[in-house]
């Protein structure tokens, strides 16, 4: 295995007391327990918690978390602020500060110039023939995840599309085939959730035991680590290297205009951002999908019919794809309702104002889909599943930034419509062989950690299409 070079420090956000008169200025909420604020009931319930701060507070509310405050503001004008006008007013990297220990120097956590950079490094992986090029092997991918599956068989949807994405994340990013490591590698990422999800000042608690959420991520980042430095060797010791198109390859050949190439640390870290950013959120958008198919039965009888009429069982090409209308507006109204992406945050980088309210430099201010996207005057019945609002010709209208699940402006996401081709491959290739029907009794519950998994997941039994 190539040397490790050291892992950046955990900085924590940059979390500065605010004098009164500063708080006064700031949207209103609750004062929350004395000491700890609303920490406590955030950790325990977080949707709960920002529904009632919405509903008491309206589109702007504080919350108070541990004498410090975090703002949130809701709806198209705040996504405007926050994504797309004067970036360089907000700066991601103090407000993904619980990331770092994972992804280190990643594109994710960068911010300025060294963000500008990696993005354009990265982007030729995510072009319009890169993703033709990814098709087939997300294809072949899925399939053989539904050749996997017996019938009557009993599948926890979500741990199985983890796999699944995970895989195509590594062969299509990383131009690596997972096999067996896919598995335990998956396991390693979800092992790593629990002190990922923990925010300031708990992530001080690093207490190195196995039954820790510590020691449970520091065994998952070992195991990571050891994969993608071992994969970095071999790919360095590769005389084919320069015919590789996979997006690491590229990033091991990129040379800086002094001829200086990235280091092993920070491939390491773009490669797990890959992985990372590339699995869980696009795993998590195909579990709520399905669990809403087979809730509306008229809506999968519609999705089916296209699939027939447009793929009529054969290996898709990019023009078939374009071509799934219906699917794609199912898969944007359930990532409407199901965003992966709950949340995002900011912490802005001089004295922001929105509305009447005034954001002092270092305050962490959060965007919210989850609440967003369920605005009554923004979204007709928001609390229905109703795919045809996306319809081209007779759908609803929207302001600009009302819909946000893969943010916007200048930091949208890279993987999105990487994202979306994947996910229009997954549902055709399983909904062709399977009927997967809900398991009776179990209760389905969001759980919005870094990204908003089903708690306990959810399972189907499959049988014969
Ligand atoms: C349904 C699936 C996905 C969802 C919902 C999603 C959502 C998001 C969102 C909301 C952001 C911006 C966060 C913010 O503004 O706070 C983002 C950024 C990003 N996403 Fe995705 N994502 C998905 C799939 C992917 C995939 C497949 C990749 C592939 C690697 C990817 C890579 C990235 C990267 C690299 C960024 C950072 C971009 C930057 O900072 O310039 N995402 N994603």
């Amino acid at each position: 295995m190539a040397v490790s070079e050291a892992a950046p420090p955990i900085v924590s956000q940059r979390l500065r007391p605010l004098p009164r008169t500063a708080w006064e200025r700031l949207p209103p909420g609750p004062r929350g327990l004395p000491v700890v604020g609303s920490a406590l009931a955030y950790l325990r319930s977080p949707l709960r918690t920002v529904e009632q701060a919405h509903a008491r507070y309206g589109r702007a509310f504080t919350l108070p978390w541990f004498g410090y405050p975090l703002v949130w503001l809701i709806g198209p004008e705040a996504h405007r602020l926050l994504l797309s006008e004067q970036p360089q007013r907000f700066l991601w990297r103090p407000a993904l500060a619980n990331l770092i220990p994972l992804l280190g120097e990643g594109l994710l956590v960068t911010d300025g110039a060294e963000h500008d950079r990696l993005r354009r490094l990265m982007l030729p992986a995510f072009q319009r023939q890169r993703l033709d090029a990814y098709l087939p092997i997300i294809w072949d991918y899925a399939q053989r995840t539904a050749a996997h599956w017996r019938p009557g068989q009993v599948v926890e949807i979500n741990a199985a599309m983890r796999v699944l994405t995970l895989n195509v994340a590594a062969r299509c990013f990383l131009g690596v085939e997972l096999g067996r490591d896919s598995a335990a590698l998956s396991r390693a990422f979800f092992a790593m959730g629990p002190y990922l999800e923990l925010q300031w000042p708990f992530h001080l608690l690093r207490l190195a035991l196995p039954c820790t959420a510590y020691g449970q991520f520091r065994r998952g980042l070992r195991q990571l680590d050891a994969f993608v430095y071992q994969l970095l060797a071999t790919k360095r010791a590769d005389p084919d290297l320069a015919s590789h198109d996979d997006a690491l390859s590229a990033l091991l050949r990129a040379r800086d205009t002094d001829g200086t190439g990235l280091t092993s640390r920070q491939l390491r870290d773009q490669a797990v951002t890959l992985l990372a950013a590339g699995h869980n959120t696009t795993a998590h958008g195909l579990s709520w999908t399905l669990y809403l198919l087979a809730r509306h039965p008229a809506v999968l009888a519609q999705l089916l019919d296209e699939h027939r009429r447009v793929l009529g069982g054969g290996v898709p090409t990019p023009e078939h794809v374009r071509a799934l209308t219906y699917t794609e507006q199912v898969i944007k109204e359930a990532l409407r309702l199901y965003p992966p992406a709950w949340a995002g945050a900011r912490v802005t980088a001089e004295e922001v104002r929105f509305q009447q309210y005034v954001l002092p430099p270092g305050t962490t201010v959060a965007y919210c889909q989850w609440l967003s996207h369920r605005l009554p005057d923004v979204f007709a019945q928001p609390l229905h599943f109703l795919p045809e609002r996306w319809a081209p010709e007779g759908g609803e209208t929207h302001p600009p930034f009302a819909y946000v699940p893969f943010g916007g402006g200048a930091r949208l996401c890279l993987g999105m419509a990487f994202a979306l081709l994947e996910m229009k491959l997954v549902l055709a290739a399983l909904l062709a062989r399977w009927r997967l029907v809900l398991v009776p009794g179990q209760r389905v519950v969001p759980q919005p950690t870094v990204t908003l998994a089903p708690r306990d997941g959810i399972r189907f039994r499959v049988e014969p299409a």
